[in-house]
């Protein structure tokens, strides 16, 4: 991965702190872009103590003009983005601690989770895909999940982005990245122990996936033994999508 450079969102935890520690590891420049300045320090701080080139960069997903500072912050520093990863976001009920039922939250709770994981990856995709396109090469990842296929009596706007992500927009970014050589993958994970909660959500397996497989997946799906993988998601949910009794 020397040379490379990948641009994280969401990278001051879970899956995508693994991904820039993992990415550090095998000698990529990291880039990790996330709204949480005192998390995003720390992960930085402690990339930084085995491997040099790594930058943290605060931005909130939902505005664009940060957005595209950050691609200039990481072009700046590291002259190329080759891969963006989409970790950014989350179920909107647990992020505005509104765990009500759909139509007792308030409205402002379905804009969030809209702006920020779907509009989010959009503006990401926007943005990069214009050095990528300069660069002829680069491959653009989306975070799906599990509940983009199921659907969420409470979590309707992730649900809701986590299909577009799924769907219409890996696809669509697949059909504009083609003629640039940009690739774009969607993968989508049934529950993952990035928190403990997530111990509670039924697999068939009978257990959540740990970070590192769904991390394994992202960066074996990113790398150039997939270069033939476009366009599509892959549901990694223990066979949860497939069971009778999810209760
Ligand atoms: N953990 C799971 O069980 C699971 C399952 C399926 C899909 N996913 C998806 O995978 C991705 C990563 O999940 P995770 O569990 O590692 O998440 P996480 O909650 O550990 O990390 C998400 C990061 O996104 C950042 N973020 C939130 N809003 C932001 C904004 N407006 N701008 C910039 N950064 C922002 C947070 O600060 C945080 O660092 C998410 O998109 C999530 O929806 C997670």
């Amino acid at each position: 991965m020397t040379n490379k450079t990948v641009l994280i969102t969401g990278g001051a935890s879970g899956m995508g702190l693994r991904l820039g520690e993992c990415y550090a590891k095998a000698g990529a420049n990291i880039v990790l872009a996330d709204i949480n300045q005192e998390a995003l320090d720390a992960c930085v701080a402690n990339i930084r103590a085995y491997h040099e080139n790594v930058i943290g960069v605060q931005v909130d997903v939902r505005d664009y003009a940060q957005v595209v500072a950050s691609r200039d912050a990481a072009v700046e520093r590291f002259g190329s983005i080759d891969i963006l990863i989409n970790c950014a976001g989350g179920a909107e009920t647990r992020i505005c601690n509104a765990p009500n039922v759909f139509y007792e939250n308030p409205i402002e709770v379905y804009d969030f989770g809209i702006d920020v994981n779907l509009k989010g990856a959009m503006y990401f995709d926007h943005a990069v895909m214009q050095q990528m396109a300069k660069q002829n090469s680069g491959v653009i990842i989306h975070l799906g999940s599990i509940t983009g296929e199921e659907g969420s009596p409470n979590a309707v706007a992730y649900a809701a982005s986590k299909s577009a992500l799924m769907f219409g927009v890996t696809k669509s970014i697949a059909q504009a990245g083609a003629e640039h050589n940009i690739r774009c993958v969607c993968i989508a994970p049934g529950p993952v122990l990035t928190r403990p909660a997530m111990a509670g959500m039924k697999t068939m397996l009978g257990r959540a996936a740990e970070v590192q497989e769904i991390v394994d997946m992202i960066m074996y799906a990113a790398s150039d033994k997939c270069a033939f993988l476009n366009g599509v998601h892959i549901l990694m949910d223990g066979g949860r999508s497939v069971m009778f009794n999810k209760q």
